[in-house]
Parts: structure tokens; sequence; C-alpha cells
């Protein structure tokens, strides 16, 4: 697929057919991953997959919001008042754990800390968090041009101490999301996405 194609196809989605992705495949879209840039040139990111649901099970300690009101509320909660940023949360909420669960491959990504993520001194202390971002956002351009959707979900604090305990990954590493891979399954909800007219975003010479 040529490059502005596959940044048209790639969307979020949250439902995947019951199908694993090859090996050979998820390789070459981690490989895809680490051409990132990266601050310090030494891309010192690590990959935790998951393909087994058994063992998914041993990482995953969430729950889906599944109750229409309570979502209502969190998002009045927020402020939130477009409608089609409402509608993605409608989307999206109930399907935090699921999408994880029954995604074709889940990526833990992970990436070396060089001072407390939460405790930066200055934009540069933030390099290692943006140089992951780059990778992870390869990775998904990489799997749209395979048909390969997915969607990326931030932990919480809790959820990256249960993730900690159970792989027992090195102190100096953490990992800025999960990221769900999987060939969507034809009902795919896809929320309203936001295009935006590049023409209303351009500040020539002044803002
Ligand atoms: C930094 C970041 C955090 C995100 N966190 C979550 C999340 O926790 N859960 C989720 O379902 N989607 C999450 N998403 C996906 C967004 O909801 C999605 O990208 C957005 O609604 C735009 O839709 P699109 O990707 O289809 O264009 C996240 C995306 C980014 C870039």
């Amino acid at each position: 697929m040529e490059l502005y194609e596959v940044i048209e196809k790639r969307r979020t989605i949250r439902d995947f057919e019951d199908k694993p992705i090859e090996m050979n495949i998820i390789k070459r879209i981690i490989s895809a991953g680490l051409k990132a840039p990266t601050n310090n040139h030494l891309r010192e990111w690590e990959f935790v997959i998951f393909n087994d649901k058994k063992e998914r099970l041993r990482i995953l300690n969430l729950e889906d919001m599944s109750n229409y009101d309570d979502c209502e509320k969190m998002l009045d909660g927020f402020g939130m008042t477009d409608s089609d940023q409402r509608g993605m949360y409608h989307i999206a909420m109930p399907k935090q754990f699921s999408m994880l669960d029954n995604s074709g491959c889940l990526i833990l990504p992970f990436f070396k800390l060089r001072e407390p993520l939460l405790k930066p001194t200055s934009l540069s202390s933030l390099n290692e968090f943006a140089s992951i971002w780059c990778c992870v956002e390869n990775i998904l351009l990489a799997a749209a041009s395979e048909g390969i959707l997915g969607v990326t979900r931030i932990p919480m604090s809790e959820e990256l101490e249960h993730i900690k305990n159970t792989l027992n990954h090195p102190d100096n590493y953490t990992m800025p999301c999960y990221i769900a891979l999987g060939y969507p399954s034809s009902n795919a909800k896809l929320p309203i996405q936001k295009t935006i007219n590049v023409d209303d975003r351009l500040h020539i010479n002044q803002w």
C-alpha cells in the first residue's frame, strides 16, 4: 500500500476476528517500529508478545465499563461536550478489557527510563517517552499496511504494577501502552473520525 493510503486506512478498532497473526508478520510489524526515530540513537525498546489467550489473563486485571449510564456520568465529569468524542468513548469504554483479550496479538512495548517518567525536569527528560510513541505509530502504520488494525490503551498505575509483578521486568523499563492488534471483525465499530481541514490549523509566519 502507498503510504498516504496506509495513513487513511489506519483506524482504531476494538473488535477482532478470532484469528491469530502469524509470527513472521508480527516480526515485520515490530521491525518497522524499530526503525522509528529515537532521541539517543539506541532504540532501547523491548516487546513482550502475548498470543496465548490463557497467558494473557495473567496480565490483564481489568474490567469493561459496560453500563451506559456510568459511562455518561464519567463523560459529564470530564466536561465532554463534543458529540463525536462522546460517541467514541461510548464505543471504547465497554471494551477496555475485551479488546485486549480478544485481539489477534497483544504486544506490551517497553522503553528504558533515564529518570522517573512522572517527575520530568525538562522537556528533554520526556524524550524516551516521545520516542517510544514514534515506535508505536510505526507499528500501527505497518500493521495497517498488512490489513491489521488495533488499539492502544494507556495502563493505569495499578495495571503497571500488576504487569511488573507478573513479568518481573527490569525496574528501569516501563510500558507506555498496550498494543492490541488483529484482523478487524466484519462488524467492527468505527467511531466518526474527526477530520481536520489543514487550512484551519495552519499559521504562516505568526499564530
Ligand atoms: C496516546 C493515546 C492514548 C489512547 N488511549 C486509549 C485507551 O486507553 N483506550 C482506547 O480504547 N483507545 C485509546 N486510544 C485510541 C484513541 O481513542 C483513537 O486513536 C482516537 O479515538 C482516534 O481514532 P482513530 O485512531 O480511529 O483515528 C489512544 C490513542 C492514543 C494516541
